[in-house]
């Protein structure tokens, strides 16, 4: 594809990614978790930090893939990083196959290690891509870890997608195989079934980011480049990332779970990790609030979000991450339905 396509595709997925955000009401709002009344630790004795095998996140949260490849990219790039420097948190660049095929691109993902060289930074690819490229990616940005972002329905729905398949799983596990830092099986807003968790687990994945329905909704975006917009039938496709994280505990598997997903607040959050996950991804919810009040504010917000995340779990009697997988909660009679029809099956 012509660079100056994909260029205006990323701005594209930007204005649209900004225009169609509106996570209301979600799966996070049918669940619920149960109060108790007497807590028995303070809130300064509270540590949500969490180690994984190759680094700590200091709180679980982090900025998930979004863009790079335009000049609007570079700029939204450089002020997320910014924000995740000061807040303190990883970031994830968006998907870096443009600077892979345009050195003039590499600059809109090189910004975000030069304004935070100390700070974990994932690189991104699809899995597409073979591990002579994925080798680049890293080392554009001297990555911490590696998403391969899994977009099958997003590919289908584009007008001008890539739909060739079949040798995904046979990509990601030559890259699994052969670089030493953690590679991150990803969805974009579809979520992920137990089969695909355990597809990965099989190959060796050890991270997966389940990104569910909820929030950004990528065949709602694709849908709209279409020139008839003939395919909304799509836009609920998938699992939400509550359902997702639900497949996940069916699994029972021994892999890291990360959720994102139409997180809309630091409750989301919370249930999120309560569910099984190990630190959480925002990315519709942050390029919104940053687009409308600008770097400091949301430098502001997303501290303030942090912090709420402790109140949750001061709430709930959770020292750490680990104690907040012990909550009690109940599910909808809908999620119920759901898990016990997928339990079967
Ligand atoms: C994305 N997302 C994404 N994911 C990925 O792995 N590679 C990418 O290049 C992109 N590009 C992208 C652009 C924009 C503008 C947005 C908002 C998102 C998907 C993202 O990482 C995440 O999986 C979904 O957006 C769901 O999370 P939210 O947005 O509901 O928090």
């Amino acid at each position: 594809m012509d660079d100056s396509l994909r260029s205006k595709r990323k701005n594209e997925h930007i204005q649209l990614a900004l225009d169609t955000y509106s996570p209301v009401s979600t799966d996070f709002d049918k669940v619920q978790l149960i109060h108790q009344s007497i807590p028995s630790i303070n809130k300064n004795q509270i540590d949500l930090s969490v180690k994984f095998p190759h680094f700590t996140f200091k709180y679980p949260i982090y900025i998930n893939a979004m863009t790079g490849g335009s000049e609007r990219a570079a700029t939204i790039n450089k002020e997320l990083a910014q924000i995740a420097k000061a807040c303190n948190i990883p970031m994830a660049v968006g998907s870096t196959h443009s600077a892979l095929k345009d050195p003039n691109a590499e600059s809109s993902f090189t910004v975000v290690r030069d304004e935070n060289p100390e700070g974990l930074i994932f690189s991104n690819v699809g899995a597409d891509i073979e591990y002579a490229k994925a080798k680049k990616s890293i080392e554009l940005l001297n990555a911490d870890a590696l998403q391969i972002h899994v977009n099958a329905p997003q590919e289908l729905i584009m007008p001008e997608g890539d739909t060739e398949f079949e040798n995904w799983l046979t990509n990601i596990q030559e890259i699994q195989d052969n670089i030493d830092i953690p590679v991150i099986i990803k969805e974009v807003g579809f979520g992920m079934s137990a089969e695909t968790i355990q597809k990965v687990k099989d190959i060796g994945i050890q991270y997966v980011d389940v990104s569910g329905r909820g929030g950004t909704n990528f065949a709602d975006i694709e849908n709209q480049r279409r020139p008839l917009k003939d395919m909304a039938f799509l836009n609920q496709w998938g699992q939400s990332t509550v359902q997702s994280l639900l497949e996940a505990q069916l699994l029972n598997a021994d892999i890291h779970i990360l959720a994102s997903g139409g997180v809309k607040n630091p409750l989301d959050a919370i249930k999120s990790l309560v569910l099984g996950a190990e630190a959480v991804g925002l990315s519709g919810y942050v390029l919104k609030y940053l687009d409308a009040y600008g770097v400091e504010d949301t430098i502001e917000h997303m501290k303030q979000f942090i912090e709420q995340m402790h109140v949750i779990a001061n709430l709930l009697n959770a020292s750490n991450v680990s104690d907040l997988k012990s909550v009690s909660y109940v599910l909808s009679p809908e999620l119920q339905t759901y898990v016990e029809q997928r339990a079967k099956s």
